[in-house]
């Protein structure tokens, strides 16, 4: 599991092709379309979170989002298991991600 957590964290992306990275990278934990379902997340509490749940976005801020990609979940106080991407993605990588997190959401 930690290896599997560390080949994932440590997972180059590839510049301006969020969804090709949002699928290699993010996907096994937050799920194909986002709903937070990838595979991983069967063993983590708690789960991924939710892109497609209109919930989620409600009191969300763009800043929050990058920040929590960037320095990894337990700098927005959430869970550690969200790992830091800040040194496999430039800030304009993780500004075009938060903007394609956006598109998996559901109305
Ligand atoms: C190892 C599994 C895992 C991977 C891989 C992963 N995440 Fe997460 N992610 C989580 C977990 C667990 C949470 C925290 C849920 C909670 O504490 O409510 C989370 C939370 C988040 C949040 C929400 C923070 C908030 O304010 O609620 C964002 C945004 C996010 N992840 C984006 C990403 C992106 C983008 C990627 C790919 C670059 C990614 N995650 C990869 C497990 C993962």
């Amino acid at each position: 599991m930690f290896t599997l957590l560390l080949a994932l964290a440590t997972t180059p992306a590839h510049a301006g092709d969020s969804a090709a990275t949002y699928t290699a990278v993010c996907a096994s934990c937050h799920g194909p379309a986002g709903a937070g379902d990838g595979p991983v997340a069967a063993a983590l509490t708690p789960k991924p979170a939710s892109f497609a749940d209109a919930a989620f976005w409600a009191d969300k801020k763009d800043e929050d989002i990058a920040k929590a990609i960037k320095e990894g979940g337990a700098a927005v106080g959430k869970s550690p298991l969200m790992a830091p991407f800040g040194s496999s993605m430039t800030d304009e990588q993780i500004k075009e991600m938060v903007a394609y997190l956006k598109t998996l959401k559901k109305e």
